[in-house]
This record gives structure tokens, C-alpha cells and sequence, in this order.
């Protein structure tokens, strides 16, 4: 088995992510490596433990003293409800300071459950088996839990770093068409602000991701866990370079929020978000026109979009305003000075961001009716 281990640092140690396919059978054994546990408990979701319950049980070689905890992962009952939920499950099958957590499941799981194992007595030690592409390239890497506030997402939270990641692609299979697509605009945007090379090779080999190629999914994934975890090491508080993951997010998190977290899935709301940041790159003098255009042609390759919302840009920049991620109403964008590299920029002149919020629906929407007509 073709396996990779990747070493991310965090303010409480190292931690590894085991990825390649197959890596789940192997699951017993690596959590062996981490010491004695009093006791194992699962913490997943209906719809994931249905889909994936069977190999993780294998892989994790389930005993009897092992308990399973199933909680809703809707985006809706990512709340302080499910983490009391969970914890009292977990007082309920006896688990104590030496107990471990595994969140088997996408980000939700992995947020709620890594937020219940960070404050569980204190801190439980927590292993992370991500089954969305978003989990496995995204959430599950850097540490961040926690949960919503009906006040806004991902409010109340901690920092807790897991002990273990595994990995696995062949646990994608079940991942609708539509969760699989929104996990490659995190691909993508890796690829943007980070590295050219595989930018150039998803331009290629578009096509075969898309059908989720097992060689091309055994490439893709490690390839992008390593460039979040070299971010997050680096930087694991968001004081500097982790805010380059954010491209193409201060549109996104706009867009999501005046549909009201209805419209977009996350990752079509960031698709939409990295045309708008490759196109204020252009307007303001930073990212070169082919560049642009290669960013473009490659995020239309997801497919069609749900449509730009019909609000006005100035609705949207009152929603960019409010972003908690906004400091003092000054508007910060990651921008790309070219393919494979990026950096924040502050104080950009909001006439720029009005121009781009006005006419990237009316661009993508041009251009699509255009390659219609010359396709018959
Ligand atoms: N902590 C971080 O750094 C970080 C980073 C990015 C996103 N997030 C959070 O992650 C969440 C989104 O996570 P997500 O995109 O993984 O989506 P998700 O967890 O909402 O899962 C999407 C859907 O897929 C289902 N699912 C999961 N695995 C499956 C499988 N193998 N087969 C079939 N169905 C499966 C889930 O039940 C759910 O219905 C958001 O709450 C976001 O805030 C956190
Ligand atoms: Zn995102």
C-alpha cells in the first residue's frame, strides 16, 4: 500500500497524517502507537456511519468496550446542543481522562466532535478519520474545532490539535457528486495560492478527478494535506500566512451569507469567490490577464454554479463588513500575484471591490452563453 506520513507541528507537539488509500485498515494499529487508552469511542454521524461504519469498524478492529456515538452532522445542529449531547453520551458509557475520541465523518463531525473531545474533562485525546474531500484536505488539518452560534458560524471554538489523522480515499466513494465538487474549489484554491505545478496538472487531468481515479485521488490528496499542514506549522494561529487559505473566502463568506446559507454549497460559494479574487487581482494591477483567465477556466471546470445573487455589490460589501474575519471594517483580500502563490492585502480601494462585485456575474454569465453559441 502506497502511503504517506505527514508531519504537522503544533503548539502541543507534532502530529501525523497517515493518507493512501487503504490507510483506515491500518487504523487499529497506528492508534496502538499512540499509547493505552482506558477506552474508545466513536463519534460520527447517521449518514456517515451508514456509509463508511463497515470498514472504519474493521479498521478500528471494535471491541466490546468501545462505544458508538451518532449525532445529526446537519450544517444546522453544529451547535453547543450536539456537544452536550455527545459529552453526556460519553459520561454515560463511563469514558474518563484516558478514554480516546475517533470523529469518523466530514467537518461537521470532525468540529463538533474535536470541540466535545478539546473540552471533555478537560481534554481527551482525539484522532481524526475525515470522510469528505473538505475534511481530508481542509478541517481535519490545523486544529481548529468548534461549533455555530445562531449569532454567526464557527464562534465558539478551540484550538485542539489532534493526535493522529488517517486518511483514506476509498472513503470517498460514497460522497455525493455535489459535496465531492465542493471539495475540489479547496483544491483548487490550494493549487492558486501555493502551488503551480499542480494547478498545471488539474488543468490536464480535470476530467479523471472529476471521476475520482483512484491514481488521481491517491496523487491529489496528500499532495494538498501537505500544503495546509506547511501553512498551519507555520503559522497555527491565523497571525499570518494562514490567512492565504482564506482566497477567494471574503467573497464566499458574502455570497453564503445574503442567501442565507441556503443557495451554495461552501465550496460553490468559494468557486464564485476565487473568479471575483482573480479578478480583483486584475484590477488592481497584481495578477496578469492570462492568469486570470487560466483561474477562470479552470473553476468553471467544476460545472455550472447556482447563479450570483440578484443583490446589489453594495449589499454584498455590508456582508464583507460584518465578516468576523474583518478587522476594524477594513477590508483584507487574498489576492494572487500569480498562479501558485498569494498574500493579503489590506486597505483595497473599495471602488475596486464595488467594480468587481458588478460586473463578475455579468462576465461569467457573457461567457457562458458565448461558448453555448459556438458549440451549437
Ligand atoms: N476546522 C477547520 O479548519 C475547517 C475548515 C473548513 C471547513 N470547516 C467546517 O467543515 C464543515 C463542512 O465540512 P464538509 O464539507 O466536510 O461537510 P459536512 O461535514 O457537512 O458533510 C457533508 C455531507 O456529506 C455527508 N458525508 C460525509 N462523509 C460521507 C461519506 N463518506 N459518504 C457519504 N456521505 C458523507 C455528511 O453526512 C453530510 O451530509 C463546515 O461546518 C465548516 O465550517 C472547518
Ligand atoms: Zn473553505
Amino acid at each position: 500500500m502506497k502511503m504517506k506520513r505527514i508531519l504537522v507541528k503544533s503548539s502541543v507537539g507534532p502530529y501525523s497524517i497517515l493518507s493512501g488509500a487503504g490507510v483506515i485498515r491500518r487504523a487499529a494499529q497506528e492508534i496502538k502507537g499512540l499509547g493505552q487508552f482506558s477506552s474508545l469511542h466513536v463519534v460520527s454521524s447517521p449518514k456517515v456511519w451508514r456509509a463508511v461504519g463497515e470498514s472504519v469498524r474493521r479498521g478500528l478492529r471494535l471491541s466490546k468496550g468501545s462505544t458508538i456515538h451518532l449525532f445529526d452532522d446537519a450544517e444546522s445542529a453544529k451547535n453547543l446542543r450536539s456537544v452536550e449531547e455527545i459529552t453526556r453520551s460519553l459520561c454515560r458509557a463511563g469514558a474518563d481522562r484516558k478514554s480516546l475520541l475517533v470523529a469518523v465523518g466530514g467537518g461537521v463531525v470532525g468540529d463538533v466532535a474535536g470541540f466535545a473531545a478539546a473540552s471533555f474533562l478537560r481534554g481527551v485525546k482525539l484522532v481524526h478519520i475525515p470522510t469528505t474531500l473538505v475534511s481530508q484536505v481542509d478541517s481535519s488539518i490545523g486544529g481548529k474545532t468548534g461549533v455555530n452560534l445562531p449569532e454567526g458560524k464557527n464562534l465558539v471554538g478551540a484550538f485542539y490539535p489532534p493526535a493522529l489523522v488517517l486518511t483514506d480515499p476509498e472513503l470517498l466513494r460514497t460522497l455525493s457528486d455535489r459535496e465531492f465538487r465542493g471539495g475540489l474549489a479547496e483544491v483548487i484554491k490550494h493549487s492558486i495560492i501555493a502551488d503551480a505545478k499542480m494547478f498545471a496538472i488539474l488543468e490536464k487531468d480535470f476530467e479523471k478527478v472529476l471521476r475520482r481515479d483512484r491514481s488521481a485521488l491517491g496523487f491529489l490528496i496528500p499532495r494538498n494535506v501537505q500544503i495546509k499542514a506547511r501553512v498551519v506549522s507555520r503559522d497555527e494561529r491565523e497571525s499570518g500566512l494562514r490567512e492565504i487559505l482564506n482566497y477567494g473566502h471574503t467573497f464566499a463568506h458574502a455570497l453564503e451569507s445574503v442567501t442565507k446559507y441556503r443557495r451554495y454549497q461552501h465550496g460553490e460559494a468559494v468557486a464564485w469567490g476565487m473568479i471575483a479574487a482573480a479578478f480583483l487581482g486584475h484590477e488592481l494591477g497584481l495578477t496578469r490577464a492570462d492568469d486570470v483567465s487560466r483561474i477562470v477556466a479552470l473553476v468553471r471546470l467544476l460545472g455550472p454554479l447556482p447563479s450570483w445573487p440578484r443583490v446589489s455589490p453594495a449589499a454584498l460589501l455590508g456582508a464583507m463588513r460584518s465578516d468576523k474575519k474583518t478587522r476594524a471594517g477594513i477590508l483584507r483580500f487574498v489576492l494572487s500575484p500569480r498562479i501558485g502563490e498569494a498574500r493579503s492585502y489590506d486597505a483595497v480601494p473599495l471602488h475596486a471591490v464595488e467594480r468587481v462585485l458588478h460586473f463578475t456575474p455579468r462576465l461569467i454569465t457573457a461567457s457562458s452563453k458565448l461558448s453555448r453559441g459556438r458549440h451549437g
